[in-house]
């Protein structure tokens, strides 16, 4: 059986992709900060079952602690590159997390005879991009790129827009704030950044973790930068209405001008868990669509729209 070292295995989409991962007959590798405690969760001794009680191992370790690494890579035959950060927390910034972190993991990858390197970076990355996020991914999938190669290590880097599904922040937040007040008009507000004209394409998690999964085998997929997207462009005003019809109750929006949206940021990225941050205003400008077609036919991709994704966990 093929070991597969995963991290951010305790994420949102690294759940879904620990899932697919063990149905398609991989063993999995958990690099994680707190290993004891993975190694105690319930989902994990689920999934592990009574036939193989080592098919999910948990091992310690930080992407900030390159001394970690060598370990977490020994005996592994792909490592699936998942951790990122949406907002900066101390020493855990994007700088740090995204391309000093995937550089120094990339090394000990290579230096460990890894044969497959399958890596998460978002659409929007670019050199140039607004976003520290996406410049900080561009200098992660550079090195991907660049020192993935040598050495016979084939990579293959993911771009996905916006993921839902049941366990993710975005449409789960988003539903929090928009779901209507107890009271008999059962009307809420909520601001439209820049209009909430920005399109974006979300992605099932389920397609992302297949895509992920489905790659380590294929030999077309070396080499090569996949969009992860859905089936449809939608903007952010559309997307927000779709949550409410989903959920039910009334809104009412009103526009927020990006520079009063920025101001936003700064002031809701001093919070412990923010709603909003400066980088994510930033990524909100842009336009979040890609090209659908080539990762969907080569991993044969469900593709479901966002509509009866979401309806699958919103309740009404
Ligand atoms: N969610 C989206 O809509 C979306 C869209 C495009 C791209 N992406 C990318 O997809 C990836 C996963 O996103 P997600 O939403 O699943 O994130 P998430 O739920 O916040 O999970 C992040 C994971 O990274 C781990 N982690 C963080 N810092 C670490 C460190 N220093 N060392 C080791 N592990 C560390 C966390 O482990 P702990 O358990 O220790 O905290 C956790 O497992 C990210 O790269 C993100 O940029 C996400």
């Amino acid at each position: 059986m093929s070991l597969v070292l995963l991290t951010g295995g305790t994420g949102f989409v690294g759940r879904e992709v620990v899932r697919e991962l063990v149905a398609k007959g991989y063993r999995v590798r958990l690099l994680c900060r707190d290993a004891e405690a993975v190694r105690t969760a319930p989902w994990v001794k689920a999934l592990n079952g009574r036939e193989d009680p080592n098919l999910i191992e948990a091992v310690p370790g930080d992407l900030l602690d390159p001394a970690t690494l060598p370990a977490a890579c020994a005996g592994v035959d792909t490592v699936v590159h998942l951790v990122g950060i949406i907002a900066e927390r101390g020493r855990q910034t994007f700088q740090r997390v995204h391309a000093e972190a995937t550089a120094h993991l990339v090394r000990a990858a290579r230096e460990a005879d890894v044969h497959r390197f399958i890596h998460m970076s978002a659409l929007g990355t670019r050199p140039d991009a607004p976003s520290p996020y996406h410049r900080t991914k561009w200098a992660a999938e550079e090195s991907v790129r660049n020192e993935g190669g040598d050495g016979g290590m084939a990579w293959t880097i993911f771009r996905p827009s916006v993921i839902f599904g049941p366990r993710d922040r975005f449409v789960n937040r988003l539903a929090a704030f928009l779901r209507p007040p107890l009271s008999l008009l059962q009307l809420n507000t909520f601001p439209l950044f820049g209009g909430g004209r920005s399109l974006l394409q979300p992605v099932s998690v389920e397609d992302v973790a297949r895509a992920f999964v489905a790659a380590i085998p294929h030999p077309g997929a070396a080499g090569k930068t996949y969009d992860l997207v859905g089936p449809e462009r939608i903007s952010l005003r559309d997307l927000l209405r779709t949550i409410v019809a989903v959920q039910g109750g009334r809104i009412l929006f009103f526009p927020l001008p990006w520079p009063l949206a920025r101001l936003a940021g700064t002031v809701f990225q001093l919070l412990p868990d923010p709603l909003v941050t400066t980088a994510q205003v930033a990524m909100l400008r842009d336009d979040n669509v890609g090209d659908v077609e080539p990762a969907a036919t080569l991993f044969g991709l469900r593709q479901e729209p966002f509509r009866d994704g979401i309806a699958r966990y919103l309740k009404p």
